[in-house]
């Protein structure tokens, strides 16, 4: 409860308020099934619905009253499927809206069946519409506004016909109306039920005698219930009102007065049980100070209010859990009165799903190729397809017999999933992404073509069922496995599997199928030789080849040594064949690759040979480096130089012009702080990059590898590789033509030298999937999680300012020492940039990574603090371009330069 009064006088010289509401501000009125702009009797201008709505079928319903006769457009959705959603923009974020829509049956379709559905706003499903009680229908909401588009939506209830709607409008109301009293009650929304202008008998008001088009009805419409007669009382001043919800003086100048000492009382119908907000409005129109107790259902919430002359007042009252009101005004001093209620229903507006899974589900949606119909929530009003929900929450996703080919990243990110089901959906390689997932208890992945556990599934601690029959898993069961304690069935089914099962899964309460396999039991008699002995020469022949170029199917052979003579027979008559042909598509291709390739200038990169490569590594002995592009290896060239061969996978690989542009491209570049390229291979199906070698290894080892917290990175080293690596994306960004968008930004892509100096890698290649390669490339086109621009999610580019953003959590992780994604700790804490960036604001430095506490100047530090949550706003355009960063972080880095150096004076 609260009361605002102010003094009339005030406002009367506020004469000019009409001309300033006159434009209409903010107002969008829809005319749905319209067809025509018009502006209608109170002067308000219309539009067609059009623009703002995809589905749904319009018409014309002609219906006579009295004399005169009209037609109004309507929309109608014939199918039940799904929401249909009007996507209505709004201006001002952080402020209260109104929307108000008319639904309208009158038997348009000529069946005499009056449809019921239910309407949502946002999160929220805040009512059902039912036109066989009422018809037109016409339901307002106040909607505090969270975001610049407000998707207002029906939903077809089964049987129940289909939705309708004739008009939708949305008016913006006064900053902060709607708020007070309402502490107890956040995250809502406003559902009106009454709003009456009271001692008002002549049909209802609304704009422009209310700015706000808020429709205030009449009185009288509310008998039987009243036992007072109303009075009205002209007053002639303007404007009424500091009341937040700065009432007009046409409303508050007229009242319901009792001629004595009496009680008022309006008895107001609610049609459901539920939480109620109630304002009672009172001007001091008399020329006496009435006073009087407010009882509401009975309780006093207000005794001896007084109403003063020339004042307006507001009392605000909320009610848990009634079905009806009844307001009354016990006189305590002469006669008791009430110029304006309003009564609403409070809703729940259901919280949002955390951004980080919305915009993973939205790159896995986009990385099946499909339109699930996946828009706005994932979770409210009504969860989607495929997904099921606890709260806000995803706990489940079921994408089973499509064609999805890898586990993304971005299924990591759906941290809070109990249950996965991706069935059948042609996996290959390696089981890999889903480490996070902790709360996982139920995977399926059966019925693909994986080949290998991967590492990390002894990460998912809650496992409970993990379904991977129907596989081509190879080799032995990893004994790691056994940390799974919860796990009560493991099916290996029908894959290749050999050799023992550990002792760690020999438990009573765990389930273990393994029949269909090569060679697979827990005891260790051993198998046929030639099975537990599983050596390279394996008679296993992989054909792949494009289906673009020669019509084959992607088709895989597998010679098993147990197989038929015949089977082997036939095989090796068709392999034969299959390989002709090859040889000659393939002899075509090399020569015309090799034209294309000797008819460049490499600056200073130097063609390899296939053999040359392998020399180098020794046969592709040692893996430096894992990426989702294939796999990086150290080598050895002739003259001693240590080199990074960086070897594609064969799903990645690129189309020839591609891969010879972009190289070409590469070649060109040259910076001290960008990683250079030596040289490369393009052979048979290879296709291989020979990168400079840095020993120092990536950023990532320095800030949270195994040494990192006995040599730990000091703060002027931190500021060192950022400027170093600020210049090298500066290079990419402004020297380089043409202009490189890194799209990967992140700590493993900055790489150390023996002198600490930080340079770039990883840039250019790959990345950019031209038109050409897309039917090919399988792997989903996408920056590292927690990395990733949030402007991404809905722009789908990115841009300079998403390096920027990338870059931006890097400066977060050099200054907190922590990676952009934990899975532990408080959900607040889960995102860097959600955690970091209000301390950092507020200047609290005690998040900064305890191994250089102590030894940075603050001003530097603050500097750099300030970059980076510049960097990593939301809005690309409030980013600053990587040469800002890179000119305040050399500031930064000078005055800690001469911190130190003032400090060891
Ligand atoms: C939007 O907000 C700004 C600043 O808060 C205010 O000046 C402007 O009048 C508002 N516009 C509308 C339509 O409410
Ligand atoms: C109707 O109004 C919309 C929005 O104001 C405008 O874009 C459109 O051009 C108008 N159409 C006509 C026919 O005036
Ligand atoms: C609605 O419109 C679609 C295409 O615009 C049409 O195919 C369909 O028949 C219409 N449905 C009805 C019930 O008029
Ligand atoms: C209201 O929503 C905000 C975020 O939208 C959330 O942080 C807050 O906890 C919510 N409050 C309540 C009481 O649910
Ligand atoms: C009621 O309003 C109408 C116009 O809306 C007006 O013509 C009429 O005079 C009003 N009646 C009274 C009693 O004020
Ligand atoms: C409304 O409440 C008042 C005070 O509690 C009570 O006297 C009155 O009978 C009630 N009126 C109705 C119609 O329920
Ligand atoms: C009610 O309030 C008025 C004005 O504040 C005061 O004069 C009067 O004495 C009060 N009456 C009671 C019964 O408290
Ligand atoms: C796998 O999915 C395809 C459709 O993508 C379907 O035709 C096939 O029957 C499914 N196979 C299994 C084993 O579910």
């Amino acid at each position: 409860m609260d009361r605002h009064s102010s003094l009339l006088n005030l406002f009367l010289f506020c004469g000019f308020w009409i001309a300033a509401f006159c434009d209409q501000d903010g107002f969008l009125s829809l005319s749905c099934g319209g067809s025509t702009n018009y502006t209608d009797m109170s002067n308000i201008y219309w539009i067609p619905d059009s623009s703002f709505i995809s589905t749904g079928n319009t018409t014309t319903i002609q219906h006579a009253e009295g004399t005169s006769s009209s037609s109004v457009p309507i929309r109608y959705f014939p199918d039940s499927q799904g929401r249909k959603c009007y996507r209505l923009p709004v201006k001002n974020v952080s402020s209260m809206v109104l929307v108000r829509a008319q639904f309208v049956y009158k038997n348009y379709d000529g069946d005499g069946k009056p449809p019921s559905f239910s309407v949502s706003l946002g999160t929220a499903t805040l009512s059902t519409t039912d036109l066989s009680s009422k018809d037109p229908w016409i339901e307002e909401f106040l909607w505090p506004v969270n975001k610049d588009v407000l998707s207002f939506c029906l939903l077809a209830i089964p049987d129940k016909g289909y939705p309708v709607i004739s008009s939708l409008e949305i008016r913006p109301l006064p900053q902060d109306s709607y708020t007070t009293g309402m502490e107890d009650f956040q995250n809502t929304s406003l559902r009106k039920r009454h709003r009456i202008n009271c001692g008002y008998t002549n049909g209802s008001l609304r704009y422009p005698s209310d700015p706000y088009d808020r429709i205030w009805d009449s009185d009288e419409n509310f008998s039987p219930f009243h036992v007072s007669t109303g009075f009205k009382i002209e007053v002639s001043f303007e404007r009424a009102g500091f009341i937040k919800e700065s009432l007009p003086a046409a409303i508050l100048q007229t009242a319901r007065v009792l001629a004595r000492r009496d009680v008022l009382t309006y008895k107001l119908p609610l049609d459901t049980m539920g939480d109620y907000y109630i304002i009672l409005y009172f001007a001091g129109i008399l020329p006496v100070f009435p006073s009087f107790d407010v009882l509401i259902n009975g309780d006093i919430v207000q005794s001896n209010y007084t109403v003063k002359t020339s004042e307006v007042s507001a009392l605000y009252v909320t009610r848990k859990g009634i079905n009806s009101l009844n307001i009354t005004l016990k006189s305590t001093r002469f006669c008791p009165q009430l110029n304006g209620i309003e009564v609403y229903e409070i809703i729940d507006v259901p919280l949002e799903a955390s951004s980080t899974t919305v915009s993973a589900l939205q790159v896995i949606q986009q990385s099946t190729g499909l339109d699930l119909g996946w828009v706005d929530d994932p979770c409210s009003p009504t969860s989607w397809d495929h997904i099921g929900c606890e709260s806000n929450l995803v706990t489940s996703l079921e994408l089973p017999n499509i064609k999805l080919r890898s586990i993304s990243p971005t299924f990591g990110d759906l941290l809070d999933l109990k249950s996965l089901d991706l069935h059948n959906t042609s996996l290959t390689g390696e089981i890999q992404n889903l480490d996070s997932l902790q709360h996982l208890e139920k995977l399926n992945l059966s019925f693909n073509e994986l080949t290998s556990f991967g590492t990390g599934l002894e990460n998912l601690v809650s496992l409970r069922t993990l379904d991977l029959q129907n596989n081509s898993l190879q080799g032995t069961v990893p004994d790691s496995l056994g940390d799974l304690i919860d796990l009560h069935l493991l099916n290996l089914e029908n894959n290749k599997l050999e050799g023992t099962i550990p002792q760690s899964l020999n438990r009573e309460s765990l389930e273990i199928r393994s029949s269909g396999n090569l060679c697979l039991s827990f005891s260790t008699v051993t198998c046929s030789d030639v099975s537990s002995n599983p050596s390279i020469e394996t008679p296993q022949v992989t054909i792949f080849n494009k289906k673009k170029h020669t019509g084959y199917n992607h088709l895989v052979i597998i010679l098993g040594v147990t197989g038929g003579a015949l089977l082997v027979l036939f095989l090796c008559i068709t392999l034969s064949v299959f390989l002709y042909t090859r040889r000659k598509k393939t002899e075509m291709a090399n020569r015309a690759r090799a034209e294309a390739i000797d008819m460049r200038n490499w600056n200073a990169a130097k063609i390899f040979t296939y053999k040359e490569i392998k020399s180098a590594t020794s046969n592709f002995k040692e893996v430096i480096g894992r990426g989702s592009f294939g796999s990086v290896y150290l080598g050895k060239l002739p003259q001693g130089k240590l080199v990074a061969v960086k070897v594609r996978f064969d799903k990645t690989l690129l189309g020839a012009e591609s891969f010879i542009n972009e190289v070409h491209l590469l070649s060109k570049i040259r910076h001290q702080n960008l990683v250079s390229l030596e040289g490369f291979c393009y052979e048979s199906k290879q296709q291989i990059l020979v990168y400079e070698y840095l020993p120092g290894g990536s950023l990532v080892d320095h800030l949270y590898g195994p040494n990192s917290r006995k040599v730990s990175l000091s703060w002027v080293r931190r500021l060192k590789i950022a400027v170093d690596a600020a210049k090298g994306l500066d290079y990419l960004h402004n020297g380089s033509e043409p202009r490189i968008i890194h799209r990967d930004v992140k700590c493993s892509n900055i790489l150390l030298d023996v002198e600490m100096n930080a340079k770039v890698c990883d840039f250019g290649l790959s990345k950019q999937v031209t038109q050409a390669d897309a039917t090919h490339v399988t792997t989903v086109v996408k920056g590292t999680a927690g990395y990733l621009d949030p402007e991404y999610y809905s722009t789908q580019q990115l841009t300079e300012k998403s390096d920027v953003y990338s870059f931006g959590v890097v400066l977060l992780e050099l200054i907190c020492g922590r990676e952009p994604l934990s899975h532990s700790g408080t959900p607040d804490s889960f995102n860097l940039v959600l955690w970091a960036k209000p301390y950092l604001q507020a200047g609290a430095f005690e998040i900064v990574d305890d191994n250089i506490k102590g030894s940075f100047d603050v001003e530097s530090m603050r500097k750099a603090a300030f970059v980076a949550i510049k960097s990593v706003e939301r809005d690309a355009s409030q980013r600053p371009t990587i040469a800002q960063v890179l000119a305040e972080l050399k500031e930064a880095y000078s005055i800690q330069l001469s911190y130190l150096a003032s400090r060891d004076m």
